[in-house]
Order: structure tokens, then sequence, then C-alpha cells
């Protein structure tokens, strides 16, 4: 069986998580691996369609990716996360649980996550219509010693994504 992995995005609303968890995620099915993704927009309408944006409800959010990444994991599929995870305990947390554990800081300044507005969230919540809106009335704690640092306003999708193959292939989850 493959050795499964969890691959933790953390970053911004508008950062880049998705864009660039589903691009890694067709390349690494391509070379052969089971691939998972787990996307904050998606389980937040099934898994945790009952949590909001409290501290609370988002440690809620991640202790359950947290167990199920656990369980694929440990079957040896490729986990692909992408949430903001915005608090460093609740990532240590996911890290202890599934061991396997690589996380991945898509770093992009605020001011350029605004600008982004992919959502036209940052505008409401700027405009005080969304409470506890991440970078702007909520905390992101950034990672300290992730083991990927990609920067989406400095580097193309596709340099992004080579980069954390090749971390992946130095740390031999991945073969070359
Ligand atoms: S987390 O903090 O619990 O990890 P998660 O990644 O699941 O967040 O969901 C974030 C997504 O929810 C954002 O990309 C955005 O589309 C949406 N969202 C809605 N309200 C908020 C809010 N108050 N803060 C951040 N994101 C929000």
């Amino acid at each position: 069986m493959e050795k499964g992995f969890t691959l933790w995005f953390t970053g911004l609303s508008g950062s880049g998580k998705s864009t660039l968890a589903d691009i890694l995620a067709e390349r690494l099915r391509e070379k052969g691996l089971k691939v998972e993704r787990l996307d904050g927009d998606i389980v937040r309408q099934h898994l945790t369609r009952d949590l909001g944006f409290s501290k609370e409800d988002r440690d809620k959010n991640i202790e359950r990716v947290t167990f199920v990444a656990k369980l694929l994991t440990r079957n040896g599929v490729a986990v692909i996360t992408s949430f903001i995870s915005p608090y460093r305990e609740k990532r240590a947390h996911a890290r202890n649980e599934i061991g396997e554990f690589i996380e991945v800081f898509v770093k992009c300044p605020i001011e350029v996550c605004i600008k982004r507005d992919t959502k036209g969230l940052y505008k409401k919540a700027i405009a005080g219509e969304i409470e506890n809106f991440t970078g702007i009335s909520h905390p992101y704690e950034e990672p300290l010693n992730p083991e990927i640092v990609v920067e989406t306003d400095k580097e193309s999708a596709e340099e992004c994504v080579d980069k954390i193959i090749s971390r992946l292939v130095e740390l031999n989850y991945v073969q070359k």
C-alpha cells in the first residue's frame, strides 16, 4: 500500500488554497496516487453545515476534518485539505493526530486578497456586514515552521505546485 499523507493547506480566504490544492490533486492522480480533497467551502456544506465562524465553531470544523483526514491517511490516501485553519493550536493537533502531515502555508498579503476579493466577501467584511472575518475582524496565526511556503502574489500557480511536488519528492512521499 502507498504511504498515505495529508497535505494541509492553510492561509487567508482568497490566498489561493483551493486553486493550488485542485491543481495538485490532478497532478498527483496523474502519478497514480489515490487522492482525496477536503475543501472548506464543500465540507461546510456537508460535514460541518451546522457550524459558523466563531473560534469555537472553527475549532470544531478543523477537529472533524482532522478526524476524517486521519482515517484516510492511514489507509494510504493522499489527502489534500484546504481550510483557513487560522489557529496554530488546532493545526498542531491535526499534525499530532495525523502523523504523516505536511503543512503548506499559502502566503499572500491581505491587501492582495482584498484586491482579488474572488467571492466579494472582503468588501462585505470591511463594510461590517460579515462578522468574525479572518484577517479583518478575526485572527490568522501564521505557521511558524511549515514544511512548505508558497507566495501566490509572487509565484504562478504552476510554480507553486511544482515547488510542492519537489518537496513531496524530497520528503519521500512521492516518486519523481
Ligand atoms: S476555517 O476558519 O474554519 O478553517 P474554512 O476554510 O472552513 O474556515 O471556511 C472559509 C471560507 O468560508 C472562506 O473562504 C469564505 O468563503 C467563507 N466565509 C464565510 N464567512 C467567513 C468568515 N467570517 N471568515 C472567514 N471565511 C468566511
